[in-house]
C-alpha cells in the first residue's frame, strides 16, 4: 500500500486570481493499493464512498492517460483539510489521486506531467500546482499546459486561516463572478499582483497591504460570506500585513509577521463576540509539497 500526503493550499492570494497559490502545513493523507477487484473506500464521509470520489476519479483519469488497467482499488482517506472551505481539499484529492496512480502503475510521470494532469482535472492550476511542488507558485495555462514558477518568499511570514463553519463550493463561488471586467479593474489587479510578488520576495512586508487588494473576485464572493468585511477589517486591526479570501472562500486568510503573537487570540475573541463558531488556525508555508510515503 502506498500513501500520499498532500498539503492544503490557499489560492488566488488577493489579486492573483487563478494564478497564485501557496502550500500550507495542514495535510490530507491518501492510502491506495491495487486489489483483485472492486472499489473499497474508507476514512471519509459516506457520501464520498463511491465512484464519484474525487481521489478515485483522479486515479482513474491518470490510469486512462498512461494506459494502465487497475483490477480493483482499496483506498483509505484521512487528514485535516476541511472540505469546501477554500483550503484546497479538492486539489488535495486530485493531486493525491494522480500521484497514487503514478506510483501504483510505475508510469514514471515527472513533476511537470503531474502538475499538468492535475490542472486539467481541476480546470485551473492555482491550487494543484503548489500542492504538488510546495511553496508559493505562479501558474499560467498555455495551449492547455501549465507553465509555472516557484516564488521564493522572504522568510519572516506566517498565515492565519479564519475558517467559517459553513461550506462554499467553488462551483457556486464561480457562478457569482462577472463574465467580463473593465480595463481599469484589469490594470488594478495586474499592478497589484506585480507589487505583491515583489514585496514578498524582497521582504518589504509593509507593502503587502497595497499589493493584496483585488477587484476580480473578492468583491463578488464577499457577499456570500456573512461578516466578511468585518473579519477583513479586524485582520488589519489585529496587526495583519494583509488579508484575502482564500481560494473561492469562505476562509479568510491573514498574512502575519512571525512575531505577531496576539492575532489568533484577538480574532477568537472577536468571533466569540459576534457568536460565530469559526475556527482560527495559524499555519506556515509547506515547502516540500506532496510526498509519497512507503508503508
Ligand atoms: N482560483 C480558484 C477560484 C480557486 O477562485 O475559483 C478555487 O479552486
Amino acid at each position: 500500500m502506498i500513501e500520499v500526503r498532500v498539503p492544503a493550499t490557499s489560492a488566488n492570494i488577493g489579486p492573483g486570481f487563478d494564478c497564485l497559490g501557496l502550500a500550507l502545513n495542514m495535510y490530507n493523507s491518501f492510502k491506495a493499493e491495487e486489489i483483485e477487484h472492486g472499489l473499497e473506500i474508507s476514512g471519509c464521509d459516506e457520501e464520498f464512498k463511491n465512484e464519484d470520489n474525487l481521489f478515485y476519479k483522479s486515479m482513474v483519469k491518470t490510469f486512462e492517460i498512461i494506459g494502465y488497467k487497475a483490477k480493483g482499488l482499496k483506498i483509505e482517506i484521512g487528514g485535516d483539510i476541511p472540505v469546501s472551505r477554500g483550503l484546497g481539499s479538492s486539489a488535495s484529492c486530485i493531486v493525491g489521486g494522480v500521484i497514487a496512480a503514478n506510483e501504483i502503475s510505475k508510469a514514471g510521470l515527472n513533476t511537470y506531467d503531474i502538475v499538468n494532469i492535475c490542472a486539467k482535472i481541476e480546470g485551473h492550476p492555482d491550487n494543484t500546482t503548489p500542492a504538488v511542488t510546495g511553496g508559493m507558485t505562479a501558474s499560467i495555462m498555455k495551449s492547455g499546459d501549465v507553465v509555472f514558477d516557484k516564488i521564493n518568499i522572504c522568510e519572516g511570514l506566517k498565515f492565519c486561516a479564519v475558517i467559517p463553519d459553513f461550506k462554499l463550493s467553488t462551483e457556486r463561488a464561480r457562478q457569482v463572478l462577472p463574465k467580463t471586467i473593465s480595463y481599469n479593474d484589469g490594470v488594478y489587479n495586474l499592478s497589484r499582483t506585480a507589487l505583491l510578488i515583489s514585496s514578498l520576495i524582497n521582504g518589504n512586508f509593509d507593502l503587502i497591504k497595497h499589493g493584496i487588494d483585488d477587484r476580480m473576485h473578492q468583491i463578488y464572493r464577499g457577499s456570500l460570506i456573512e461578516n466578511y468585511e468585518d473579519v477583513i477589517k479586524k485582520c488589519y486591526d489585529f496587526g495583519a500585513e494583509g488579508a484575502f479570501l482564500s481560494g473561492a472562500g469562505p476562509t479568510i486568510m491573514a498574512v502575519l509577521r512571525e512575531e505577531n503573537q496576539n492575532f489568533s487570540n484577538c480574532m477568537k475573541e472577536f468571533l466569540k463576540s459576534i457568536n460565530k463558531k469559526w475556527d482560527v488556525k495559524e499555519l506556515k508555508i509547506d515547502t516540500k509539497g506532496a510526498m509519497v510515503i512507503r508503508n
